[in-house]
């Protein structure tokens, strides 16, 4: 983990500094609270947005260049390939091999039908930054219930999310609709 947070400290804008700080202190305080592997959680949320500064033609650069498959909609919206290239660079750079934490890193910005506790706490933690609030009081009812019940939170940012994006006329990743269907069916039994 040393190395993880030295590379942040010397490769990333204060910026992008400060998000990552804010989601480990709000990670710590999830998973606490609902009974998750903290180090999990931490190694995940200190690395998840590693890319997230890149723009758009160097996210395509490394992805080419680490040759990982890129989507229909990854090719439209690049920065969707953030989470992909950190698990990479978790896994080659920094020697992290446990799954739970890759695949949480993975997809953390589009959500995804199989989600650990780890996941869903790293998901809602990035999601209820402060910062992000502030910009969007939707946020505050979805703030609350993640200190309630992980499944009833993110179920609310899925909808909250494929919502907006329907209303700015933006694309919507299947795997956050698979993501949001597969809660949805978990929570009222279907
Ligand atoms: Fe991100
Ligand atoms: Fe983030």
């Amino acid at each position: 983990m040393r190395m993880l947070v030295d590379y942040i400290e010397l490769n990333l804008p204060q910026s992008l500094k400060n998000h990552i700080n804010r989601t480990c202190k709000i990670g710590k305080e999830l998973s606490k609270l609902h009974k998750v592997d903290l180090n999990k959680v931490t190694i995940a949320l200190l690395g998840h947005d590693l890319y997230r500064a890149y723009n758009d033609q160097e996210l395509l650069e490394e992805a080419y260049k680490n040759k990982i498959y890129i989507s229909k909609i990854e090719k439209i919206s690049p920065i969707l390939l953030h989470g992909k290239l950190a698990s990479i660079k978790m896994k080659k750079k920094f020697k992290i091999i446990d799954n739970e934490i890759l695949h949480s890193v993975k997809w953390h910005t589009s959500g995804h039908k199989n989600m650990s506790k780890v996941f869903k706490v790293v998901f809602l933690s990035d999601k209820i930054d402060p910062e992000k609030i502030k910009k969007s009081k939707d946020l505050c009812p979805i703030n609350e219930m993640a200190y309630i019940n992980l499944d009833q939170a993110i179920l609310m940012y899925l909808n909250y999310n494929i919502k907006f994006r329907i209303n700015q006329n933006e694309l919507i990743h299947p795997y956050t609709i698979q993501a949001r269907n597969s809660l949805q069916k978990e929570i009222t039994k279907l």
